[in-house]
């Protein structure tokens, strides 16, 4: 008919038993070890595909592997009106903004990469250039930022924020190379912001992000 565009992707892998399998698209469900599974993965993946008017549906096979079918309404519908159905992503409104802190111009680009979909996004390449960014860009939603950074690091950035912008410092994601130093990782923890360790999973990286702006808008209309 060509209104609908399936996508099949198969693995030869260790397949999921039946009494897992309704349970794999279900935000953080997962049968990986705590600190390796997010659960978030599939989860994800059924948002964006829902969000495009579209499905997806699993087979699996204990010993013989996995196929995930993605069906998505096609953009050009022969049908009159079909098209109108299509809801792409990030056209219910303005996208929040996300300023990405990374001395590393090649780690901020892909990071600015997995997030383009969901957020405006900026960078700045170091802690203080994200402080004078965000003294002329007052409206920035979110930060994601690196730790170790010579000029301002990721955890001064973060301090001074908790004095200029309260509300801010409480919507910043820390990525770092230096989780396995016990120092930087206590330092992390008593931020209490959430942190990922590089190389970061767009997955992962999405969810906190979604769930932070999403907090901070839903707990506090006044704060601006
Ligand atoms: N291709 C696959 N083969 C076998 N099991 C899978 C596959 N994809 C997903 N799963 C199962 O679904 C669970 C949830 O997947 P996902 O949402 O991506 O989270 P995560 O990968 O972090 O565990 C996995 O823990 C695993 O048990
Ligand atoms: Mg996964």
């Amino acid at each position: 008919m060509g209104d609908w565009v399936n996508i099949e992707v198969r693995d030869s892998g260790a397949g999921i038993p039946p009494e897992v399998l309704p349970r794999v698209f279900a935000p953080f469900f997962t049968t990986k070890p705590a600190g390796v599974g997010t659960g978030l993965g599939l989860s994800i993946c059924k948002d964006i595909v829902s969000g495009m008017g579209g499905t997806i549906g699993v087979e699996s096979t204990v010993g013989l592997g996995t196929r995930f079918v993605v069906r998505l309404p096609s953009a050009i519908a022969p049908g009159a009106g079909k098209a109108a159905s299509i809801v792409p992503l990030g056209a219910a409104g303005p996208r929040p903004r996300v300023l990405v802190v990374d001395d590393d111009a090649q780690v901020a680009t892909s990071l600015a990469r997995m997030l383009r979909l969901h957020f405006e996004v900026l960078t700045a390449q170091s802690g203080r250039a994200a402080l004078e960014l965000l003294a002329s860009e007052p409206a920035i939603d979110a930060l994601v930022s690196d730790v170790m950074m010579p000029d301002g690091n990721g955890l001064e950035l973060q301090r001074a924020l908790g004095g200029t912008r309260p509300e801010l410092a409480r919507r910043v994601v820390f990525v770092t190379g230096a989780a396995s130093d016990g120092e930087v990782r206590a330092s992390l923890e008593r931020t209490g912001q959430p942190w990922l360790e590089k190389p970061v999973s767009s997955a992962a990286l999405l969810a906190l992000l979604t769930e932070l702006v999403a907090g901070v808008s839903a707990g506090s209309t006044a704060s601006t």
